[in-house]
C-alpha cells in the first residue's frame, strides 16, 4: 500500500486549505483533520474512517478565544475548565453557534471543542487560524493511533498528509464533559481525571452509565484490536492465564506482574504508574495484533485518575464485536 510522506506544518496547512485530510498529532492520540468549515472535507473524514455520518466530531482550536466563537454561549463552568486544562486533553460540549454545520454536530445542537497541547498541533492550528475537525485517525471501531506510522498503517492512501509529532504522551483520548445542559456530565473519561475537573468546578460531575448499562446495540465493540481482549484483576491473572492457555490459543499477557511461563503465552510488560500504563496501552495492543496473537489478557489498573479512562477503553475493547460469530 502506498504510504503518504510525512509533511511539514506549512504543507499540512495548505492541505487543510484545499480541503484535504491531515494526520495531526495531539498529546492524546492522532487525529484525522479537516477544515471544519468545509463540509466536503469533513465528509471525506467519514468516508476515510468508514464512520457512520451521524457521529459528531470534535473541533480543535489554537486557543479558547477562537474556540468560543463556535459556541452559542459560554457558561462560567466552561471558562473555568478551559483556564485550568487547555491546552490539554479535555473536550467541552457546548451549545453550538448557529453557523456550525450539521456534519460536525451529527445534527445535534451541541458542538465538541478542544484545544490540544501538542506543539505541532498548536503550530498547525495557529497557522490555520480557525476550527479543525478531527476524530481519532483510525478506521471506525478500531484502536486510536498514537504515532505517525500508526496513522499510515490505519489509513494508507486515504490520508493526504501526515504530520509526524512522535509518540503521543497521554496515549488515550480526551475527557469529554457536556456543559450544554443542566449538570456538568462526563460523556467519556479520558486524559484529564474527572476528580481534577470536580476539584476545579467544586461540584460533582454526573457520570453517564457504564457501557454495560446502555441499550443493546449501543454496546458495540470500540477501540478494539483484532485480538480478543480479556480483562482481569491482577490477583486473578495467574488463574485466568492458566484457564486460557488450556484452549490452545496464542495469548499476550499485558501486566506489570510477571506470569508463570505457559505454552503459547507471551508476557508484554506494562508500567505500573497508571499514566504510563495508559500511554503504553494502544501501542502494545497494536504490537499484539502485528504479532498475530489470538487474545490479549490485560491486568487492569485501579479506576483512579486516568485509570477510569483505561478501564472504559478496555471494557469497550472486550465488548462483543459486530462480526463475532456465535460461539459453539
Ligand atoms: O483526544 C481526542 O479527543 C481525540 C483527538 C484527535 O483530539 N479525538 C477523538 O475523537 O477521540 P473521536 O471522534 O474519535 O471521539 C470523539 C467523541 C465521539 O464519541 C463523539 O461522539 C463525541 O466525542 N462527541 C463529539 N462531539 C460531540 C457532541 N457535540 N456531543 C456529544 N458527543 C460528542
Ligand atoms: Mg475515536
Amino acid at each position: 500500500m502506498p504510504q503518504p510522506p510525512f509533511s511539514t506544518v506549512e504543507q499540512a496547512v495548505a492541505a487543510l486549505r484545499r480541503g484535504a485530510l491531515v494526520g495531526m498529532p495531539t498529546e492524546t492520540v492522532y487525529g484525522l483533520a479537516a477544515d471544519a468549515r468545509n463540509e466536503l472535507a469533513v465528509r471525506r473524514i467519514f468516508a476515510a474512517k468508514g464512520r457512520p455520518s451521524n457521529h459528531p466530531v470534535i473541533v480543535h482550536f489554537v486557543d479558547s478565544d477562537t474556540a468560543w466563537r463556535w459556541a452559542k454561549n459560554v457558561p462560567e463552568h466552561a471558562r473555568r475548565l478551559a483556564a485550568a486544562f487547555w491546552p490539554g486533553p479535555l473536550t467541552l460540549v457546548l451549545e453550538r453557534a448557529l453557523e456550525v454545520r450539521d456534519v460536525i454536530t451529527g445534527g445535534q445542537n451541541t458542538v465538541g471543542l478542544r484545544v490540544p497541547a501538542h506543539p505541532l498541533a498548536h503550530a498547525l492550528l495557529a497557522q490555520f487560524g480557525d476550527g479543525v475537525a478531527a476524530p481519532s485517525a483510525n478506521r471506525h471501531g478500531r484502536l486510536s493511533p498514537t504515532s505517525a506510522e500508526d496513522v499510515a498503517e490505519e489509513l494508507g492512501a486515504a490520508v493526504d498528509e501526515i504530520l509526524d509529532g512522535g509518540p503521543c504522551q497521554v496515549g488515550i483520548e480526551s475527557t469529554i464533559i457536556d456543559l450544554s445542559g443542566g449538570e456538568p456530565t462526563l460523556l467519556r473519561p479520558g486524559g484529564v481525571p474527572v476528580e481534577a475537573i470536580e476539584a476545579v468546578l467544586q461540584r460533582p460531575v454526573l457520570r453517564t452509565p457504564p457501557p454495560t448499562a446502555r441499550a443493546p446495540g449501543l454496546l458495540r465493540s470500540h477501540y478494539a484490536p483484532k485480538a480478543g481482549v480479556v480483562t482481569v484483576l491482577a490477583t486473578q491473572l495467574a488463574t485466568e492465564a492458566k484457564r486460557l492457555a488450556r484452549g490452545g490459543q496464542r495469548i499476550a499477557v499485558l501486566s506489570h506482574e510477571t506470569v508463570p511461563a505457559l505454552p503459547g503465552m507471551t508476557h508484554f510488560p506494562m508500567p505500573s504508574p497508571v499514566e504510563q500504563f495508559a500511554q503504553r496501552l494502544y501501542p502494545t495492543l497494536r504490537q499484539v495484533d502485528r504479532e498475530g496473537f489470538d487474545v490479549a489478557l490485560v491486568a487492569t489498573p485501579s479506576a483512579e485518575g486516568i485509570g477510569l479512562a483505561v478501564l472504559d477503553r478496555l471494557a469497550r475493547a472486550s465488548a462483543p464485536r459486530p462480526d463475532d460469530a456465535p460461539k459453539k
